[in-house]
């Protein structure tokens, strides 16, 4: 590894622990609505950016938060007892197998600090969620990427890569995987796990779980003490604003990782809000029933207008702009698109700069995008 004073810095003479973090670019996020109201002037703004949930959240929600609001002034429960409580009962677990997290980026944050050093690795396939390398990079660790195989995770080649790298610390498998949207079936997934040394940890990243409910690796905790699962209330439950996450594992590893967490990461109205979404499953059927006829829609729509894309298992699909048009290109499409109030995520950042990832929106808002793409790809 570099040392931190070979690489060049203009912000000497102050510099970063590791020279790894002068490479991160800083995290991409969906632009915000109220940003491209500020900067195109466009009112009426479709956001298919970020994977939120467009119904938005259970009404029990509400209620809970409301009955927090005369607390504001008292801290939360630091350990989160009704919430883990809730969460142990719902995944079949102990509550000492539970951490709570200031969403899922959280405890993937936790989890590297906890076990990766800068003489380690950490492996991760090709476009994989982008965090994974950005926190091998602050760590000043080794990022081992593994090529992806046809866009999915290439499971027997990271196993290899764990064996061909002894100081592999974590393996990041997102499941299914943001922004491919593909799914790794329980038996695959099962024998990679058996492959890896025990002292590796093998996080299995299911923000999307809920809407390929079949991809629930949740059992490999009970036969696995390395095995992490990271799950988050953003996406399905429709909680992205308030930020809560969970963390299943062995009493071992959730021991450390609340050693290491902040001791108030989740707030008071994100507890309340998230044990009530929670206890309402009919409105994750709802959802899931939604996506699952909006996403056919969709796959429709794109046919007809002769784009590629990616089967998904989530509430996003990875749409390729490969137009045999002369300037047209994804960046354009997705320009385009912003100064007709439609945001969709370009993806050059993984590596895929001729897709576009768009979250599966409300009928309405799923019309309006493929009313748009038409006529931008159809304008003379
Ligand atoms: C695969 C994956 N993991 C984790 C996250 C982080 O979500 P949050 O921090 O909102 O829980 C995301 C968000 O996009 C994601 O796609």
């Amino acid at each position: 590894m570099q040392s931190p004073q070979s690489t060049e810095s203009n912000l000497s003479p102050l510099v970063p622990a590791y020279a790894s973090i002068l490479e991160l670019a800083p995290y991409q996020t969906g632009k915000p609505v109220e940003e491209l109201t500020r900067e195109y002037g466009v009112s009426d703004v479709v956001k298919l950016a970020s994977n939120e949930n467009p119904i938005g959240c259970s009404p029990n929600v509400t209620l809970a938060i409301t009955e927090q609001l005369g607390q504001l002034a008292r801290y939360p429960d630091g350990n989160g007892y009704y919430l883990k409580q809730a969460l142990a009962d719902f995944n079949d677990v102990n509550v000492d197998q539970i951490t709570l997290g200031n969403g899922s980026d959280d405890l993937l944050d936790i989890l590297a600090r906890s076990f990766v050093g800068a003489s380690d690795a950490i492996v991760y396939s090709q476009y994989a969620f982008v965090v994974y390398s950005m926190l091998a990079k602050m760590q000043g660790a080794m990022d081992v990427e593994v090529p992806a195989q046809r866009f999915a995770h290439d499971l027997k080649a990271m196993s290899q890569a764990v064996q061909d790298n002894p100081n592999t610390k974590i393996v990041f498998i997102s499941n299914p995987n943001n922004p491919t949207g593909t799914l790794l079936s329980h038996k695959d997934l099962h024998a990679f796990v058996a492959s890896v040394p025990s002292s590796v940890l093998v996080v299995l990243d299911e923000a999307y779980i809920e809407y390929s409910p079949e991809s629930n690796n949740r059992v490999l905790i009970d036969e696995f003490d390395n095995v992490v699962i990271v799950r988050t209330f953003s996406k399905a439950y429709g909680l992205a604003g308030l930020r809560v996450g969970y963390a299943l594992s062995s009493v071992a590893v959730a021991e450390l990782l609340n050693r290491i967490r902040q001791p108030f990461n989740v707030s008071r109205i994100g507890l309340a809000a998230a044990a009530a979404a929670l206890s309402d499953q009919d409105f994750i059927e709802r959802t899931r029933l939604m996506n699952d006829e909006q996403m056919r829609w969709m796959e429709k729509q794109l046919d007809a207008l002769g784009l590629g894309f990616i089967k998904s298992h989530a509430n996003f699909i990875m749409v390729e702009i490969k137009v045999e048009m002369e300037d047209i290109t994804a960046a354009s499409i997705h320009e385009a698109l912003l100064e007709q109030g439609v945001i969709l995520r370009p993806l050059a950042a993984y590596g895929l700069p001729n897709w576009l990832r768009i979250t599966v929106g409300l009928a309405e808002d799923n019309l309006r995008l493929i009313d748009t793409l038409r006529s931008i790809l159809t304008e003379d």
